[in-house]
């Protein structure tokens, strides 16, 4: 961050932003009005803008309009009068990186320009979605390039023409439905049925006629027959999400099919035969199921004629910046215009995370992040994150209320390393605020 061009019609403004910038050691450029500015702040060369809202000939607004049209990932940091509210929160609404009060306050300049050297520019960071950088964006994209997820990727190759029955096993989130659909979809049955039964979400007797179907009568309630996903699926794939929590009869019958392809809707007498390809999940142990006696021995060496394992998140974080830049696309498709950049201390904390929830957590928690992100950088408060350990109970202090602010705002202000901008958008009162509580409570920076 060595660039900054300054948009400024007041030409004594102009020249004292010069002065104090170039003395702490940036390159700097100035504009006196808006087309200037536009055309100056295209140039890739220019780190980044500090834009006065009230120009003459264009405005502002269409200043930081049209460079983020040109220029989506340019941080731009606008300079309104302290009391315009309205106008800071549009500001940042278009995509300002951060506003500052007019008369300037120095410090506070210092403090958002150490928060834009600190923005990992999503658009100029060494990772790609995907291996060449034309390939449209797609949903359905099984994201990642750590050799574990390289050895997914084989092993669906692998599977995906044979008939083979195959186990995904992993952890909750790792993505066992993605890669079911993906072994589908790119084997020769694509163009057939791919139907999902989530094994867990029945109870047993519901699930045995979702399964293999009913005729009528076959219990109370069954006015019609019904063909199971069983008959749903001919010629396609069935997925069998959650298979160990099938109930023992039901362990019965899908073994039988395995095996013979065959099976009797429930309260029927005609066999039927379906020409079906079974995969199955679980996030449970089922070798050690099998050994407590839970889970059939032959059921489970029918289902994992292949299986393959999905890695949990935290043993492959080299695919995490893939991740978020990956879901950060798919968020913008969502929702339009969102978060152009991630900061550097909101991406440690999500490195460092250790993702229980794997990959649908970390989706989650961007999503979260994005709409709880003030301007166009996610910052690491909107993440959420408890920190490990965290999440027991406080004590219970029996202090003030006022020695609890105190507290409180020593330690946002240490937290935020006595960055008050931040400190103050976290505590969500306004900078001169927090400034009067550090005076009333004689807060005061610990030496380093
Ligand atoms: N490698 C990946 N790339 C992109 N998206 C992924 C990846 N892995 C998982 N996801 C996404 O994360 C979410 C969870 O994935 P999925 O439902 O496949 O997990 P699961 O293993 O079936 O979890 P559970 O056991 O909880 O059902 C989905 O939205 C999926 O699209
Ligand atoms: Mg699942």
């Amino acid at each position: 961050m060595k660039h900054i061009l300054v948009v400024d019609d007041d030409a004594a403004v102009r020249r004292t932003l010069e002065m104090h910038l170039v003395r702490r050691g940036y390159a700097v450029e100035t504009a006196a009005d808006g087309p200037a500015g536009v055309e100056k702040g295209s140039s890739e060369e220019v780190d980044l803008v500090l834009l006065d809202l009230r120009l003459p000939k264009m405005d502002g607004f269409e200043v930081l309009r049209e460079l983020k049209l040109r220029r989506p990932t340019l941080p731009v940091v606008v300079i309104t009068a302290y009391d315009d509210m309205q106008t800071a929160i549009e500001a940042i609404r278009l995509g300002a990186l951060d506003h500052l009060g007019k008369p300037l306050d120095l410090d506070e300049l210092a403090d958002v320009l150490e928060k834009a050297a600190e923005m990992v520019d999503l658009s100029r960071s060494s990772f790609d979605l995907c291996d060449t950088p034309d390939t449209p964006f797609q949903p359905h994209l099984i994201v990642g390039r750590s050799r574990a997820m390289k050895r997914v990727f084989k092993a669906i190759g692998a599977v995906a023409d044979s008939p083979a029955t195959v186990l995904l096993h992993g952890e909750s989130g790792t993505g066992k439905e993605l890669v079911a659909r993906a072994i589908h979809f790119n084997s020769r049955l694509k163009a057939r049925p791919f139907i999902t039964v989530t094994c867990s979400a029945l109870a047993p007797t519901l699930l045995e006629s979702e399964l293999f179907g009913h005729e009528k009568g076959a219990f109370t309630g069954a006015y019609q027959a019904k063909p199971g996903k069983f008959e749903l699926a001919q010629g396609g794939t069935l997925f069998l999400d959650e298979v160990s929590e099938v109930s023992p009869d039901i362990q019965v019958k899908l073994l039988r099919f395995l095996q013979e392809r065959e099976f009797e809707r429930v309260g029927g007498v005609h066999t039927i035969r379906a020409d079906v390809r079974v995969l199955a999940a679980t996030n449970r142990d089922l070798a050690a199921m099998m050994a407590a006696g839970t889970f059939r021995q032959d059921l489970y060496y029918r289902l994992r004629v292949v299986s393959i394992e999905l890695p949990p998140l935290r043993e492959r974080r080299e695919d995490i910046p893939l991740l978020v830049k990956f879901f950060l696309e798919k968020i913008r498709r969502e929702m339009g215009p969102t978060v152009e950049a991630v900061s550097q201390a909101a991406m440690d904390r999500i490195q460092e995370h250790s993702w229980p929830g794997n990959v649908r957590e970390l989706e989650n928690a961007l999503r979260r992040a994005v709409l709880l992100s003030p301007g166009s950088v996610l910052v690491p408060e909107a993440l959420q994150l408890e920190r490990s350990g965290e999440g027991t109970p406080l004590p219970l202090l029996l202090q003030s209320l006022e020695e609890m602010e105190r507290r409180h705002i020593e330690n946002i202000l240490t937290f935020t390393a006595w960055d008050k901008t931040r400190a103050a958008r976290i505590l969500n009162i306004s900078r001169p605020t927090l400034n009067k509580r550090i005076r009333e409570f004689g807060i005061q920076r610990a030496a380093r």
